[in-house]
């Protein structure tokens, strides 16, 4: 089964205009003939500058986050239609970052990832466990718990992609094994086909995200499970990010 490998990368909240717009620039003028789709989640102040630099390129644009209603008095916050209006593919919802800053539960994270379907776009789903809970073995059940509650019913590989990211890898340097993260997704993709179907779990793409850099990029990219990755850092090297782009197998 054939699964489109993604290529999404998460700038968080960094870049200021001039900045965002020149790293921007960089990677539009090299993203033609990749083996995979590429996106760029960067903070929603650079959205507009972005999105104009990426018109017309293979390179789609994305949220970082949304409120889950559709608008009203919440002031700081953006709703899922507003980032549709700047040409939004995807959010992403759950991230460990948010969950640890803003207490998100999974019954948020699946509110927002039906905010997101409702205003036309795919929700790219976070879990991961900590590093606490991988030494104390369970690395399988707080993955099975987290998908449980934060993907909503009506899941399916066009509007849902999951992102497997150990809370322990992201931002530190140290990489999950490709052993490790591929039974982690192998582990995934089999929840999805029991609370799904096998077609819905055979065609969501499930990325890695955390610490993943050229250097590790290939290893992790030719596991039969990685579709793709969630990249931080990286992504805001216009090299890294391509080169990561380029480490997708010929036959993915
Ligand atoms: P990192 O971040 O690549 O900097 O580890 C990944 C992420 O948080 O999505």
């Amino acid at each position: 089964m054939s699964r489109r490998v993604l290529i999404a990368g998460n700038w968080k909240m960094n870049g200021l205009l001039s900045d965002g717009v020149a790293l921007a620039h960089s990677i539009a003028e090299r993203a033609w003939d990749k083996n995979c789709s590429l996106l760029v989640c960067p903070p929603a102040t650079l959205l507009m500058a972005v999105g104009e630099e990426f018109a017309d390129t293979p390179v789609a644009v994305g949220g970082q986050d949304c409120h889950v209603a559709e608008n009203g008095a919440h002031t700081g916050d953006i709703s899922a239609s507003m980032l549709a209006d700047l040409h939004c593919r995807y959010i992403i919802t759950g991230h460990s970052e948010r969950r640890a800053d803003h207490g998100e539960t999974d019954e948020i994270v699946q509110a927002k990832a039906k905010a997101a379907w409702a205003a036309g776009m795919a929700a790219i789903i976070c879990v991961g466990e900590t590093e606490a809970e991988r030494e104390a073995g369970d690395t399988l059940s707080v993955i099975s718990s987290q998908c449980a509650g934060s993907i909503p019913d009506g899941a399916t590989a066009k509007n849902t992609v999951i992102a497997y990211e150990p809370v322990w890898a992201i931002g530190t340097g140290k990489t999950a094994t490709p052993d490790d993260a591929q039974a982690v997704h192998a582990h995934i993709r089999a929840d999805l086909a029991k609370r799904f179907d096998d077609d819905m779990a055979a065609r969501t793409r499930i990325l890695y995200g955390g610490s993943m850099k050229p250097s590790n990029a290939a290893d992790l990219l030719a596991q039969p499970d990685i579709d793709g990755g969630l990249i931080g850092g990286a992504s805001m090297k216009a090299e890294d990010f391509l080169a990561i782009a380029d480490a997708v197998p010929q036959d993915a």
